[in-house]
């Protein structure tokens, strides 16, 4: 019994000396050490491109705010081409189900096809309006990693208040939310490299068969699908426009980030645990970095990212400006202690630095430059935050504290 006891305890410290900590990746090679971030100094929020100080919400608006999205645009996530050829939208309804979950919900399917002359591309949303809410409703748009058409997309098998990709999504109904889903690979592969099938071919100039370095990869491309499914829910009477939060988790978090920095018509922004290219600093080289990513997910950025390569103090940006383009809308970061490859502190600092530009608009970002505890959610400023412990997931927890914030910040 003893010598069992022994063993176990021998076979624990081994695997805690050979597994450290619980990643999402393997990677031995990249920096998990707080003590060996390097030193960096961020860019400035409120010193123009010229240099002229930003001294007031207004000069925010007109002048640094397009600067920023036009560096992001240009040097990480690629821009969306005008196209040569206009592209013509079309909605179908496709099914209108007002008995799913018992009677809960109505659950409408929504194609969105996008045509010219190049091609043809189409997308699914799928709308989940809560039966007994005064409409219109506010509604959480959530990036979804399981295709609309799946069976993860009804009601779970075995528990009647969820999704069958485990969203609890009764709680959602009860609150009085709609939950809308867009798939990332509608338009675009997870991780595409040939941009042939992908809706760019829509786009593309004469002769041109690929994105140039500073257009659109694939965070951009889901980004973008979001805003189409934002177009659509203008036309949907049932949903307020005016309060849909938009949410995503890990690469979804990152295209959440960027889609509602672009699109202002988007309420609130969630990224949950969306680390490098999402929340976390890419100067702190933890965790996963450019060049981690570049290497894995070649065109998830725009290929003028690639230059940053090892060199991000080069960068005219850094993430926290990603975050400060929220302002003044509000908006969460999620973490969690052992998603240590999405750099949780670089996370919470990005959200921690954005407050600058907050504080213009006369509103509360995060108080402090450390780090809450785990489980201490922040859920009264305009840049929400928690970290809880656990690893790389969107947990029951997660969403309580989502619904919370977006309880105060988009209930009428
Ligand atoms: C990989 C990738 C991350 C990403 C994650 C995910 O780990 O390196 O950047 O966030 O996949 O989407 O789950």
């Amino acid at each position: 019994m003893k010598n069992i006891y022994r063993f176990f305890v021998i076979l624990l410290m081994c695997t805690t000396v050979v597994f450290p900590r619980q990643q999402k990746e393997l990677d031995s090679d990249v920096n998990y050490d707080e003590a060996k971030v390097p030193n960096y100094t961020l860019p400035s929020l409120l010193v123009s491109t010229q240099g002229d100080s930003i001294q007031t919400a207004a000069e925010w608006v007109s002048i640094r705010r397009p600067q920023i999205v036009a560096l992001f645009a240009n040097l990480i996530y690629g821009v969306v081409p005008s196209p040569e050829t206009p592209v013509a939208t079309d909605y179908k309804v496709e099914e209108v189900n007002k008995t799913f979950m018992d009677g809960r919900a109505t659950r409408k399917k929504v194609r969105i096809i996008f045509r010219n002359v190049k091609g043809r591309a189409e997308m699914t949303v799928l709308l989940f309006i809560p039966n007994n809410a005064a409409k219109p409703v506010p509604a959480f748009m959530e990036l979804s990693f399981d295709d609309n058409n799946s069976a993860k997309m009804d009601v779970h098998p075995n528990h009647p208040d969820r999704l069958g990709n485990g969203w609890p999504l009764g709680e959602i109904l009860k609150k009085g939310y709609a939950l809308v889903t867009v798939y990332h690979a509608d338009l675009i592969g997870h991780n595409e490299v040939d941009f042939d099938r992908s809706i760019q071919r829509l786009f593309y100039k004469t002769g041109q068969s690929f994105p140039k370095a500073n257009e659109w990869g694939v965070l951009a491309t889901i980004s973008w699908s979001a805003s189409r499914a934002m177009d659509y829910l203008q036309t949907d009477e049932d949903i307020d426009q005016s309060r849909v939060a938009l949410m995503g988790h890990s690469k979804l978090g990152k295209a959440t980030l960027w889609a509602a920095a672009q699109d202002q018509r988007f309420a609130l922004a969630i990224s949950a645990q969306s680390g490098c290219a999402g929340a976390a600093l890419w100067r702190r080289r933890s965790g996963e970095t450019l060049q981690k990513m570049v290497t894995r997910f070649p065109y998830w950025l725009c290929r003028n990212a690639w230059k940053f390569v090892n060199n991000e103090a080069d960068l005219p940006v850094d993430q926290h400006m990603l975050i400060a383009l929220m302002a003044p809308r509000p908006v969460y970061v999620a973490g969690a202690v052992d998603d240590h490859w999405a750099d949780p502190r670089g996370e919470y600092l990005s959200a921690y630095h954005a407050g600058e530009v907050y504080r213009l608009f006369g509103k509360k970002g995060l108080p402090l430059s450390e780090s809450p505890e785990p489980a201490q959610p922040i859920l009264d400023r305009q840049i929400g935050y928690h970290i809880r412990p656990g690893g790389h997931s969107v947990a029951d927890y997660d969403w309580k504290q989502f619904l919370n914030f977006a309880d105060r910040h988009l209930k009428k």
